[in-house]
């Protein structure tokens, strides 16, 4: 048993796309190893994906500020390498995400809780994440500046009461993080931007910030035509209807095992050595990140059957072979073989 056991650092990795001046955070807790990635940007994906392996980080989550519109997300093809479920808000609007995030909900990786604050303004959907003293503000505040309003439904009045309301009531000392610096300046306090945002600090009125807002007379992003499209369907063309998330239990996979006829077939996701040591009579092996070679060959079934350990490799393989066409699925997204052990089925 280890007593006094105190909470160790949050690894904070702080990345930046200099093409758009967009800022990715990794966050891991070091002792669990379970991490999130806040806003991830396409071309990034390769020195994103090669960071997670080196730290062996187990990615739970891909957190979303809102839909950008000056780059796409690289959201939807790390789910399909690591799983991680991606998370918006619920006024986003984006298709085919794992959670719609309200306005103070929590999600724990590792010994962490990392709380969302609904924070419209900049687009209707916007949301910033608070953790550990850090909040990660995406375009709401930006440090000495905030996100524009004139479009994806935005409101200078609304990121106003957004801004002094929510976020200025945090502790003076929480550590701002954006989405976004123009001038190379990586974190602010809260404390800084109540005294010294040229835009809303200071204590200016609503009515003097709106009427900056309304007279900045920006360009329109250049990627912002590819971008939001891109952006609603986590960045990858996808199918939502083929997105069909059943709520399937082991339980209920005992119940199809028992009639299931040869144009059915259940797969065990797990690695070989996971199958080898017992697995549903009868389940075809097909090991997490080797689903691509057997999309022909599943086609074939009236119903495939995906189950793993817990449930998240078989759900990202549902993904994953929902994205290349199959629509025959059918998942157990919660539970696995423990369960089927325990409940006393039989094993293979
Ligand atoms: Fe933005």
């Amino acid at each position: 048993m280890v007593l006094n056991v105190t909470k160790p650092n949050l690894v904070l990795r702080q990345l930046i796309d200099r093409d758009t001046w967009t800022y990715t955070y990794l966050l891991v807790d070091p002792v669990s190893l379970q991490g999130v990635l806040i806003d991830p940007v396409q071309e990034q994906l390769g020195r994103d994906l090669s960071l997670i392996k080196e730290l062996g980080v187990e990615l739970l989550y891909v957190l979303e500020t809102h839909v950008h519109a000056d780059h796409v997300t690289a959201a939807g093809q790390i789910r399909q390498k690591t799983g991680a479920k991606i998370v918006y808000s619920e006024a986003a609007g984006v298709k085919a995400i794992d959670v719609a995030i309200k306005d103070r909900e929590t999600l724990t990786f590792g010994a962490y809780e990392i709380t969302a604050l609904a924070t419209p303004g900049h687009t209707n959907g916007c949301v910033s994440y608070v953790v550990d003293g850090m909040l990660f503000s995406g375009d709401s505040l930006l440090i000495h500046g905030c996100g524009r309003t004139d479009f994806q439904q935005g409101s200078a009045e609304q990121l106003y009461d957004s801004i002094t309301q929510k976020l200025f009531s945090l502790p003076d000392e929480t550590l701002v993080y954006p989405g976004h610096d123009y001038t190379g300046r990586t974190s602010s306090t809260i404390a800084e931007e109540k005294r010294w945002n040229r835009r809303l600090g200071g204590g200016k009125s609503k009515q003097a910030f709106v009427q900056i807002m309304n007279n900045l007379n920006l360009d329109l992003p250049k990627k912002i035509n590819e971008a939001v499209p891109a952006n609603l369907e986590t960045g990858i063309s996808f199918d939502p209807k083929r997105y069909l998330h059943e709520e399937f239990s082991m339980c209920d996979l005992h119940t199809a095992w028992k009639t299931h006829g040869s144009d059915e077939l259940i797969v065990d996701t797990r690695s070989a050595t996971e199958f080898s040591s017992g697995h549903v009579p009868g389940a075809k092996n097909i090991a997490f990140g080797d689903e691509g070679e057997h999309v022909e060959a599943l086609k074939s079934y009236k119903r495939v059957y995906l189950y793993c350990r817990s449930g998240r490799r078989a759900q990202t393989v549902f993904t994953n072979l929902s994205i290349m066409g199959l629509n025959n699925l059918v998942c157990v997204g919660h539970s696995g073989m423990p369960d089927w052990v325990s409940a006393g089925y039989p094993v293979e």
